[in-house]
């Protein structure tokens, strides 16, 4: 059962941040983000609200599936925080939608698009929802250090939104969570104004351990999809796209080659869009909806890691 995806939308800021400009106030240079992630430029939010992006690309979500606001059953928003704590990102979304149906947030860092598809998929499957939104929505230029050039000039802004209905589009699904390895990747907290307080939290912005990052990205995302193909039953060469979380470019052609994946099958965005967390899935398959180059019946592969550590692929048959 699970779904089909009906429409999707993207929305991001207008300021465009160059590598150059970025190099003005870091130590740092267009040539070595360039070589060293595939980065050009990344969308950064100045007059705009990550509602505001959540509300617009699922405007364009629901506009392209043709549904109302009004036939909605469920609003899921993949989101490592938005504008506020509570009210969630999901509840501001439905309100400005003008939707009247249950709303909540998920929360897995990059993998947060599938680990919300899932959970959308578990709704539609036991009949608690006939239509559901799944939105992916990240500012993280709120969670990066802009000192720190080693982390700040990795990530952008955006968000992407998909309206699903039941269907048989959904041929394999994987999720997995290493907490073991949670020091790796951590946006901390504060303690508040609470004056009996004893914890320390890590600082408020992102910190990476990037080259084991790395690695495990190249090998959950190998691993991950060798397990949903098999799943399905289908080989590397009937995927159509391979659309990835958009992490870094070396990380995607590592991927790519050891699952003798051709160019061509791997979808980027990262150039423009920099990482853009959970959102960078949605952001890039609303680009190969709206450029045309995606036909019903196409088979897609969305893969996934981040933080905590989580990770997530699946099969679609669009
Ligand atoms: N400009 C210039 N030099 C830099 C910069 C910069 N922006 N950043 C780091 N450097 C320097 C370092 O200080 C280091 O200098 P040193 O050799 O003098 O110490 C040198 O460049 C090499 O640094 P490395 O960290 O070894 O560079 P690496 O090639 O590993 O690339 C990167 C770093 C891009 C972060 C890479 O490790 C990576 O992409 N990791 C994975 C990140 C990822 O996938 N994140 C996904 C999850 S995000 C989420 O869940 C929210």
């Amino acid at each position: 059962m699970s779904f089909t995806i009906l429409g999707t939308g993207s929305a991001h800021p207008k300021y465009v941040l160059t590598n150059d400009k970025l190099s003005e106030f870091l130590d740092t240079s267009d040539e070595w983000i360039t070589t060293r992630t595939g980065i050009k430029t990344r969308y950064i939010s100045t007059d705009e609200t990550l509602c505001g992006l959540a509300t617009s690309a699922s405007r364009h979500a629901l506009e392209a599936a043709g549904v109302g606001a009004g036939e909605l059953d469920l609003i899921l928003v993949s989101t490592l925080q938005g504008d506020c704590l509570t009210p969630s990102l999901s509840c501001m979304l439905q309100r400005e939608l003008g939707a009247q149906c249950p709303a909540f947030d998920i929360n897995a860092a990059c993998s947060g698009f599938l680990y919300a598809l899932q959970t959308a998929a578990a709704f539609l499957d036991s009949g608690r929802a006939e239509t559901v939104l799944v939105c992916a929505a990240e500012m993280m230029s709120k969670q990066v250090d802009w000192t720190d050039r080693a982390t700040c000039v990795l990530f952008g802004d955006g968000a992407g939104s998909v309206v699903l209905k039941k269907g048989s589009g959904l041929r394999a699904m994987r999720l997995t969570a290493r907490g073991d390895d949670r020091d790796l990747l951590v946006i901390g907290s504060h303690s508040g104004n609470n004056p009996f307080a004893q914890v320390q939290y890590p600082a408020p912005w992102l910190s990476m351990a990037g080259g084991e990052v790395f690695r495990f990205a190249v090998t959950s995302m190998v691993h991950d999809i060798r397990t949903v193909l098999e799943q399905s039953g289908l080989t590397a060469k009937e995927i159509k796209y391979v659309v990835p979380h958009q992490a870094n470019l070396r990380i995607l052609k590592a991927a790519a080659e050891r699952l003798k994946l051709d160019e061509g099958q791997v979808v980027t965005g990262l150039e423009r869009y920099g990482n853009t967390s959970s959102a960078s899935i949605p952001l890039v398959l609303d680009e190969l909806a709206r450029d045309g180059r995606l036909s019903r019946g196409d088979i897609l592969v969305f893969s996934a890691f981040g933080g905590g550590l989580t990770t997530g692929a699946c099969v679609i048959e669009y």
